[in-house]
């Protein structure tokens, strides 16, 4: 079993395409103190994206790189990883990023990029999650915070929360309600990386005590 990381203050960097609720539940847990983290950068793929207007806001650095003024997908992240990297960011959030991670950036941060995704992985990955859920029928959704590898949402699970399926939910109810729980698990899950509690042996994570 390997621990992931020994206590201390986390560097963050934020990558997101749009909106960026979960940065906000993220900066404002770290506002409280709730957790010993400091968001160093946020990153966009997309120009208009809400989140680099809400990072600016609070002071935070922004910058948008854009995947079509690359020769390539390679060439793209390179650039990601070397601007997380300038910034001192010790661990990549994945906040609503629709796009895949390549193995580079991948292998920058071993076990340090983490996602959330809103269903009960390893059930609905990729896109849609919520009507996926719907369409399946299933009784409980809710969302999943997971450390990123080589595969779509396939990841080790740090953390999950579980909302109930209403008959009346509609894709848009029943995303405001996973929502709800990814505010309140996302920061969670950094702040396991923050106290050093995180343990990985294959696909499984293991959360020690806090001491
Ligand atoms: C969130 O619901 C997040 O789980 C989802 O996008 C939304 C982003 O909202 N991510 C994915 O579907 C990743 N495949 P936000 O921009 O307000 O944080």
């Amino acid at each position: 079993m390997m621990r992931v990381r020994t206590p201390g203050q986390l560097n963050v960097g934020i990558l997101a395409s749009g909106r960026g609720s979960n940065f906000e539940a993220i900066a404002d847990a770290i506002e409280r103190g709730d957790i010993s983290a400091e968001i160093k950068l946020i990153i966009s793929d997309k120009e208009n994206a809400l989140v680099l207007k809400k990072g600016e806001e609070r002071k935070i650095p922004v910058l948008c790189v854009k995947p079509e003024d690359f020769a390539d997908a390679d060439t793209y992240e390179r650039t990601l990883i070397e601007a997380f990297r300038s910034a001192e960011v010790e661990l990549v959030a994945l906040a609503g990023y629709m796009r895949l991670v390549g193995d580079e950036f991948i292998n920058s941060f071993p076990y340090r990029i983490v996602n959330i995704h809103p269903a009960l992985l390893p059930s609905f990955r990729g896109l849609h999650a919520q009507r996926q859920a719907l369409e399946a029928g299933v009784r409980f959704s809710g969302c999943t915070v997971h450390m990123v590898d080589q595969g779509m949402d396939t990841g080790p699970i740090i953390l999950q929360a579980v909302v109930p399926v209403d008959k009346d939910d509609d894709e848009e109810s029943l995303a405001n309600r996973i929502l709800a729980e990814e505010h309140k698990i996302y920061w969670r899950a950094l702040r396991l990386y923050c106290e050093g509690r995180l343990y990985v042996e294959g696909k499984r994570v293991l959360i020690s005590e806090k001491v």
